[in-house]
């Protein structure tokens, strides 16, 4: 039973107002005191001409107690709806149980389809730790809107075009080594670029070198663009490693290379509409009257560049798609960049692009200045992540040498905390990495939630097994009521998290569970209880661990058998 529409239901048969907008008025009260859901009644009093709390005093006067409202307060012009208690545990944790992993699905998103661009790394290059925060946010969207029923679709606009292969093609050809390509591509294919940058300061030639071997790339050429399919190739073999570790998937992998052949009718159609002018001899769109500088769409020697690729991927995408939502996660240094994209599309006469958002994610900062995977201003991905399970396994180490699968352990834990750490805060916050807060087993922390859901398994592997018939009466305690309350809340939570594309409200519903389950765990018996409360409170247990995995899992976060 769907508690908030029942009350919500309720309130329209009682008031001139669609159903729809009470839902969307109802809240959920802050303090227990204030009820369990709450009603503004200060819309109403603009059409009824009456003051607020005197429409609530009325209103409350007509409700009786019944099997879902226990009772209805007013106070300062809100309905105040304290649930049945038994009827409302019982409902949502026989939910929780029925549903598992599917709790909180929705038919909202049926026949929508969501495209969720991600990660999108550049090959032959170090995929560094912005990217991991992109891949981690990103794919943590696309779970949520899939939870809620839509269709949605994974995009790696992987970065494999432009006039630097030439310089990568003519460095591997002077000094690279096929050994170390294949065993370490990127460290190698970086090796050798560096190397071109230092040698192009002697011999100026090899700029002129690297020119052609781009021409030539981009006739065709089958010795070039082989080289070229090898390094982009392996660099994804790379990425893809990563992706595993965090059990992420892409449906495609069109770069911006797959939008070469695309790009003519792009600048063609921005030709015919008269939206493109010169420059300085390079042709762009201006777009000044809002308060932007101009869109570069082709340099002066006729070259296409990054935006012109984004304008023919979003008009492929449209054309394949016809999406309900296309969303670019993406650092918010190009935010910029997408509000031109968007801007011109909408000049061209493309509403769609109306249903196009940024959703900018923010910059890592180390508390710890020394961090051993610091190279230059970049820091990669993956030594952080190794860094992160070396230091894991010193601490389970430390806290429990017995354990089995040790390095396994630490490795879904320091995982987890990293990935926990990146989607904490919302999207505005800086992300600050600390390896004291980031592996703290205590308070706001990925080990916190993870080892509670790993306490309540071992519980219920002591119980044995569930006992079928149970009593959820027995829920009595405000701590059992606070936390089935929280489990409801997960629901909305989904919602919310969707529609502001926040993961960060999936990491705190689950943080919250984790505190209210810790809290419950420590003041009231389970194995001991008398046996119906026993089994109750196994139920209970169970309905934790089911919605904390599941939200852990939409973050990228495994929780490990033992820690
Ligand atoms: N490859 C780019 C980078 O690493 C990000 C691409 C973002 N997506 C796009 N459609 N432009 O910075």
């Amino acid at each position: 039973m769907d508690f908030k529409k029942e009350v919500a239901n309720k309130i329209s048969q009682l008031v001139d107002m669609e159903l729809e907008k009470v839902m969307e008025l109802i809240e959920i009260p802050p303090q227990a005191n204030m009820g369990d859901y709450a009603f503004p009644c200060f819309q109403l009093a603009k059409t009824m001409r009456k003051a607020p709390n005197m429409i609530a005093a009325d209103l409350a006067g007509k409700f009786t107690p019944d099997h879902v409202v226990g009772r209805v307060e007013s106070a300062g012009g809100y309905l105040n709806f304290f649930v049945n208690k038994a009827e409302f545990i019982k409902s949502v944790l026989s939910e929780v149980i029925t549903k598992g992993k599917d709790f909180g699905t929705s038919e909202e998103g049926k026949g929508k389809t969501v495209l969720v661009e991600f990660s999108s790394p550049n090959i032959a290059k170090p995929f560094h730790i912005g990217h991991l925060v992109n891949t981690l946010t990103g794919s943590a969207i696309e779970k949520i809107y899939r939870h809620l029923g839509y269709e949605t679709q994974r995009l790696n606009h992987i970065g494999d075009y432009g006039t630097n292969f030439g310089k990568q093609i003519a460095a591997f050809k002077h000094w690279g080594n096929e050994e170390a390509l294949e065993k370490e591509p990127i460290n190698e294919l970086l090796r050798v670029y560096i190397k071109f940058h230092e040698e192009v300061e002697k011999d100026p030639s090899l700029e002129d070198e690297a020119r052609l071997l781009f021409k030539k790339l981009e006739d065709g050429d089958p010795e070039m663009m082989g080289l070229w399919q090898r390094f982009r190739d392996l660099s994804i073999v790379e990425f893809k490693k990563l992706y595993q570790e965090f059990n992420i998937e892409f449906d495609s992998y069109n770069g911006e290379s797959f939008y070469t052949d695309k790009m003519g009718e792009v600048v063609q159609m921005l030709r015919d509409k008269g939206l493109l002018v010169e420059s300085n001899g390079a042709q762009i769109v201006d777009l000044e009257k809002f308060g932007m500088p101009p869109c570069l769409i082709l340099k002066s020697d006729g070259a296409t560049i990054y935006a012109t690729r984004d304008l023919a991927a979003a008009l492929y995408r449209y054309r394949t798609y016809n999406f309900h939502k296309c969303l670019y996660v993406v650092g918010n240094t190009q935010a910029l960049h997408f509000k031109q994209i968007f801007t011109v599309l909408k000049q061209m006469g493309f509403d769609w692009s109306d249903d196009m958002s940024f959703v900018g994610t923010s910059l890592v900062k180390f508390a710890d200045r020394k961090l051993a995977t610091r190279s230059g201003d970049i820091i990669y991905a993956k030594g952080v992540l190794d860094e992160a399970a070396e230091k894991t396994l010193e601490i389970v180490e430390a806290k429990n040498s017995n354990l089995a699968n040790k390095a396994d352990v630490a490795k879904k834990v320091g995982m987890g905390a990293v990935a926990y750490t990146i989607l904490k805060n919302n999207k505005d916050k800086d992300i600050i990495f600390s390896w004291e807060d980031i592996l703290s087993f205590e308070g706001d922390s990925g080990p916190y939630v993870q080892y509670t859901c790993v306490r309540g398994r071992s519980v219920l592997r002591k119980a044995g097994e569930m006992p079928a018939a149970v009593d959820y009466s027995k829920l009595i305690t405000d701590e059992e009521f606070t936390l089935v309350k929280l489990l409801d809340g997960f629901k909305a939570a989904l919602k919310e998290a969707a529609n502001r594309c926040e993961p960060f409200v999936i990491t705190r519903q689950v943080t919250e569970i984790a505190k209210a389950y810790n809290k419950f765990y420590n003041s009231h018996p389970i194995m001991n209880a008398e046996a119906d409360l026993k089994a109750a409170r196994l139920h209970l247990t169970k309905s934790v661990c089911s919605v904390i995995e599941t939200g852990l899992n939409m973050i990228g976060i495994e929780v490990p058998e033992n820690m």
